[in-house]
């Protein structure tokens, strides 16, 4: 299991770089992170927030297949708003409603190499832009209103304090 790295590193701030090396270390690291994934109880992990400053992350939401992705890239999102509750392994403990696109459709690669395109809806549309916001440095309380931000930030710093 990996270390999760938590808002305030660097991190989880930069611009992830592509995976150009499809090989059993890539795989190994895939596992690893599927792993650390569940012993956080997330539902997704993307690379940075282990350390790793690169574009891939893992999904699995109950009742779906275990999901990798490698440099993903949204190809097309609905107009259409959806609400959903996000939380983050980075930001432990804090949760808060966002709007985002309903439907998105994704462009990735799996830790073998295949390309694939996948139409995603409902709370798996909503992980997969969650986390492909990890690989451009952005968090999730980045995208509240100024005050529930800071409201929710400052209830994050009570939590780490007790
Ligand atoms: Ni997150």
């Amino acid at each position: 299991m990996l270390d999760i790295y938590t808002i305030g590193a660097d991190v989880l701030r930069g611009q992830a770089a592509p995976i150009d090396k499809f090989d059993d270390e890539l795989a190994a690291f895939v596992e690893t992170m599927f792993v650390t994934m569940k012993q956080g109880k997330g539902v997704g992990l993307a690379a940075p927030q282990v350390g790793v400053p690169q574009r891939l992350f893992v999904i699995q939401i109950d009742g779906d297949k275990p999901r990798v992705f490698i440099n993903p890239e949204i190809v097309e999102t609905s107009v259409e708003l959806a609400s959903f509750e996000e939380g983050c392994l980075s930001i432990p403990g804090v949760y808060a409603d966002l709007d985002r696109p309903a439907e998105v459709r994704v462009q990735a690669w799996n830790e073998r190499g295949r390309r694939f395109v996948l139409g995603a809806e409902g709370f798996l549309a909503r992980v997969v832009q969650h986390e492909l916001d990890h690989l451009n440095g952005v968090l999730f309380t980045d995208r509240l209103p100024e005050r529930s931000r800071d409201r929710l930030l400052k209830q994050y710093e009570k939590r780490m304090r007790a």
